[in-house]
């Protein structure tokens, strides 16, 4: 709803402009002022509708709209109705008043409401209406008055609105039923919850020839009589309730004068049988379908001859329940022919005789639940479709006891002492649909039981004492339409395990509260629900069910509802759910469910609408159950109850939320044995490969190294000798001509063929070599104990030039390989003049190291080979070689 005083905008007055035509013809003429919505209400566009409900109002509003259609003033609180309040609301069709204070309205109070059909003046203080007070109101239909103190009525109080049909004046005062005028339209009086004792109907009712129904239920009447309805002669009532009064008499011709009578309640009332008998024997009515006897005090007997009184009737609803009646004797309902319904519950009827419900030719439903009786009642018609003998004594059902019942579609039988089934107990019963065996005291099951019921749809045998249900794998077989199976609640731990394979359509199958967890858990083949690829619910819950085999489910290709809520299940197999694909509720409650892991939820992760309900497992929050926390995080499956779900173990997690659980929490080596075993050979891995390169460049690194501290060494000795120190001139340093390079196994090679002849010094035989020149050759002239690369350095650094003796084994050791960078950086920095290549053995070039490619190129080497002539040049020209001046002498 708009409120219309916040629109002032020049729509309005565009539309104003547009209907002006039409304002002329109809409001302008009576009332030039547009109305506006009152102060504090609410309205809508068109301002029809004005609600001012619940605004504290205390006086009606003056300036409601002239055009208000529906008008809500309920739930304020006015007390009035003054004369004429309404006087200018022309097209007011409803208006509601309920829920005030009203105790008065003065005459005329609604006078000029000349379109009104409908008030509401429920819940207010009258306590009378006095005459005129509802008066002017042509159109007048419904009044209601429920729940206000009213007493009486001015038999003129509706004068001049005589269109009335309803008028509810229940939860009034009324002791009496007032006249209300001149009223020929009247179709219902409701008078319940008044003090009504004198029941006799004002002559004036005499012209509502419309009347069809009276509500006088729940008054203080005490009895009925030949002048009670006789103002209603003339009326066409049908439905006349006068339940829960205190009438213990009715005069036999009462209801003579509703020749139109239907329906008529009598219950709760203290009635006698014969009173009742009374009663019955005056009603006229051949339309006469429905009667309401219950709890009225018959007196422990009902008299055959009773109905017979409306054998003539079209009488088809009988409902007499709460009643006491022992026995129903010989033809009791006889000649009730149309009789559809007969109700006779709660009577504490412990026999019938034989032919109790002879004569009746078309009853469909008989309840003779919550009764004493012992036994089946025999002869029923043959016509029932429902019969409900549930809460009675009953102990056996003997053979073909329902064998006359072919229409029967619903048998209720539940808590009875039924402890004996017979084969054919239910023989005949082909079209029943529905059996309820619920709460009786069946042990067995005989073979053939259940062989005529090929339409049943619904079995419940829940909580009887199927402890064992016999071997015969055919006894459910025949209900092949069943659709709902409830057999819980039956201490049962054993079921024949085919028992339910033929059930194609079953749809509901209840096994919890038995004990089948030993059974399913030895059911090596998985049989027990098999063929139930229909079923939609299953529950298992309380069963002591210990191991859930992996192909139990395979069959249960629709199933939407699985509840193994309460048993002792810790773990599944991978592929218990493969097949059940349609899972969208899943219970697992109160099991002893400590972990969970990938296999055991594989299935069930992909059911994007599936609850799973874990509450109350005992989850062990160990490393083992990282996976499950991490799962929580990301499935879409919802955890039911997830925040209350807690660690059962180990100690310190005990009782905690199961969300808390944080592996970051928990002191555990986060690898499995896979992952140790990858890192670890990882880490062998790089090791290997990092000590091997280390290794490699072992020579280079120490050489860095070397470097290093020499150069700190002597920055250290410059600092001390600046102070009058001495400085060393180069170029008279050369302590050898040459440096010779080689390898160990080449030791015996260079004594023979460099040195001798060629060097200063003595050989390894301590003899003269005779030569002229100064080699340098490590295993004698290095210092002793002199690290390797240190003598090589300095050896270098006092030699002109560097021999180099090229083999094999000098090619493949890394030492080598650093020696000759640090020669070829010596040369290429002048500090050495000149290196030679001695070529001892044939070697392919790419044996050759990279930087002496260039100088094996150009045969810049000197060849040496045993062969006496090539010696003897050799000799020579390594002498030449030698004598060469340094190059910055040239
Ligand atoms: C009804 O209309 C008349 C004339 O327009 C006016 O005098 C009177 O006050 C109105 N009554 C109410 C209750 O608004
Ligand atoms: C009520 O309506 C009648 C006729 O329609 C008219 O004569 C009378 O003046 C109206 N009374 C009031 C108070 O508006
Ligand atoms: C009037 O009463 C009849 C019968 O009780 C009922 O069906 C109908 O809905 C009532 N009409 C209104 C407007 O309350
Ligand atoms: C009961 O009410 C009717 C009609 O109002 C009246 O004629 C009759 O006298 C009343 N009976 C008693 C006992 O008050
Ligand atoms: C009522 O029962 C009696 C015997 O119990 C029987 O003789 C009589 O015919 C029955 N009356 C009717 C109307 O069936
Ligand atoms: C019959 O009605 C009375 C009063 O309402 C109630 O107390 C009693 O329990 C009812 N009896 C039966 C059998 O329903
Ligand atoms: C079935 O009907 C036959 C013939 O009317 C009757 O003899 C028999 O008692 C009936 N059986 C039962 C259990 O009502
Ligand atoms: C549960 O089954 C085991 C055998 O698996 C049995 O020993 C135990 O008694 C059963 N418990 C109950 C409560 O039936
Ligand atoms: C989940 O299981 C618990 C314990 O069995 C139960 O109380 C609760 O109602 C279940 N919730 C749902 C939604 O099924």
């Amino acid at each position: 709803m708009i409120n219309m005083r916040s629109i002032r905008t020049p729509t309005k007055q565009i539309m104003i402009v547009l209907f002006f035509p039409v304002l002329v013809s109809s409001t302008f003429l009576s009332d030039p002022s547009p109305g506006v919505c009152p102060e504090p209400c609410f309205c809508n566009k068109m301002l029809t509708s004005v609600n001012c409900q619940g605004k504290k109002l205390t006086d009606i509003p003056s300036d409601i709209p002239r055009s208000v259609e529906k008008l809500y003033l309920n739930y304020n609180d006015l007390t009035s109705v003054p004369a004429f309040s309404f006087q200018n609301l022309t097209n007011l069709q409803l208006l509601y008043l309920d829920h005030n204070k009203i105790s008065n309205i003065q005459p005329w109070g609604f006078g000029n409401l000349s379109n009104v059909v409908y008030i509401d003046l429920r819940s207010n203080l009258l306590t009378s209406l006095v005459a005129n007070s509802l008066s002017g109101m042509p159109r007048l239909e419904s009044v209601y008055l429920t729940t206000n103190r009213l007493d009486t009525i001015d038999g003129q109080a509706f004068y001049d609105s005589n269109n009335l049909r309803n008028i509810s004046l229940s939860a009034n005062k009324f002791s009496f039923i007032p006249s209300l005028g001149y009223q020929p339209k009247f179709k219902s009086l409701v008078m319940e919850g008044n003090y009504i004792t004198n029941g006799t109907f004002p002559e004036s009712f005499s012209i509502s020839s419309q009347l069809t129904d009276i509500i006088l239920s729940n008054n203080k009447i005490k009895r009925l009589t030949k002048s009670t309805f006789v103002a209603l002669r003339n009326t066409g009532v049908t439905k006349v309730e006068i339940s829960r009064n205190a009438i213990s008499d009715i005069a036999e011709d009462t209801f003579s004068v509703l020749t139109s009578l239907r329906s008529l309640k009598l219950a709760v009332n203290p009635l006698s049988g014969p009173a009742l008998e009374r009663a019955l024997s005056g009603l006229k009515s051949k339309d006469f379908t429905y009667l309401n006897i219950e709890n009225i005090s018959l007196g422990g007997y009902l008299p055959n001859s009773t109905f017979h009184l409306l054998r003539n009737t079209s009488f088809k609803y009988l409902i007499m329940s709460n009643n006491v009646i022992r026995n129903i004797p010989d033809r009791a309902f006889a000649d009730l022919e149309n009789l559809l319904t007969l109700d006779l519950s709660g009577c504490g009827i412990m026999t019938s005789e034989n032919t109790a419900f002879q004569g009746l030719k078309s009853l469909d439903i008989l309840f003779m639940n919550d009764n004493l009786l012992i036994d089946v009642p025999i002869n029923l018609p043959s016509t029932l479709r429902k019969l409900y003998l549930n809460g009675n004594r009953i102990a056996s059902l003997p053979e073909r006891i329902f064998a006359n019942l072919t229409q029967l579609q619903e048998l209720y039988l539940g808590d009875n002492s039924i402890h004996e089934l017979m084969e054919g107990s239910f023989t005949g019963l082909a079209g029943l649909s529905k059996l309820h065996l619920v709460a009786n005291k069946i042990a067995t099951l005989p073979k053939m039981v259940f062989s005529s019921l090929i339409r049943l749809i619904s079995l419940e045998l829940n909580k009887n004492n199927l402890k064992h249900v016999q071997d015969a794998d055919d006894l459910f077989s025949p209900m092949v339409s069943l659709i709902y199976l409830n057999i819980a609640d039956n201490y049962c731990s054993y079921i024949p395990l085919h028992s339910f394979n033929k059930l194609a359509s079953l749809q509901y199958l209840h096994l919890e509260n038995n004990n089948l967890g030993p059974l399913i858990a030895n059911d090596g083949t998985s049989s027990l629900l098999l063929g139930l690829q229909q079923l939609y619910e299953l529950y298992l819950d309380n069963n002591n069910i210990t191991d859930l085999p992996e192909p139990l489910f395979r069959d249960l290709v629709s199933l939407k509802n699985l509840s193994l809520r309460n048993n002792k299940i810790s773990g599944w197999d991978s592929s218990l759910f493969r097949t059940t694909v349609h899972l969208t509720g899943v219970d697992l409650s109160m099991n002893l469910i400590a972990i969970l892991r990938d296999q055991n939820l594989n299935d069930l992760s992909g059911l994007d609408s599936l609850n799973l309900n874990l509450t109350g497992n005992p989850f062990a929050c160990t490393c083992d159950l990282r996976w499950f926390r991490d799962w929580i995080k990301t499935t879409k499956v919802k955890l039911i109850n997830i925040d209350r779900y807690t660690c059962n173990s180990p100690k310190e997690w005990s009782e905690k939320p199961l969300l808390t659980f944080d592996k970051a929490k928990i002191n555990c080596d986060f690898f499995t044995w896979y992952e140790i075993l990858a890192a670890a050979l990882g880490s062998f891995f790089v090791v290997t490969i990092v000590s091997f390169a280390l290794y490699r460049n072992r020579w280079r690194i120490w050489l860095r190294l070397y470097l290093i501290q020499r150069s700190f060494r002597r920055t250290r000795m410059a600092l001390r000798d600046r102070h009058g120190g001495y400085e060393q001139v180069p170029g008279d340093d050369r302590k050898y001509h040459a440096y010779i390079s080689y390898t160990d196994e080449d030791y015996h090679w260079v004594i023979e063929n460099i040195l001798k002849g060629i060097d200063t010094g003595l050989d390894n035989n301590e003899q003269k070599c005779g030569g002229r020149f100064n080699l340098y050759m490590k295993h004698r002239d290095s210092i002793p104990g002199e690290y390797e690369i240190s003598s090589m350095l300095n050896a270098m650094e006092v030699s002109r030039h560097v021999i180099i003796v090229l083999s094999k084994s000098y090619i493949e050791e890394k030492f080598h390989e650093m020696e000759l960078e640090v020669i070829l950086k010596k040369y290429a920095e002048r500090e050495i003049d000149s290196y030679i290549v001695v070529k001892v053995s044939p070697l392919e070039a790419k044996h050759v190291p990279k930087c002496l490619h260039q100088t094996m190129k150009h045969e810049d080497y000197l060849e040496w080979k045993d062969d006496e002539i090539v010696k003897t040049a050799f000799r020579t020209r390594l002498e030449v070689h030698l004598d060469k001046k340094a190059r910055y002498e040239d």
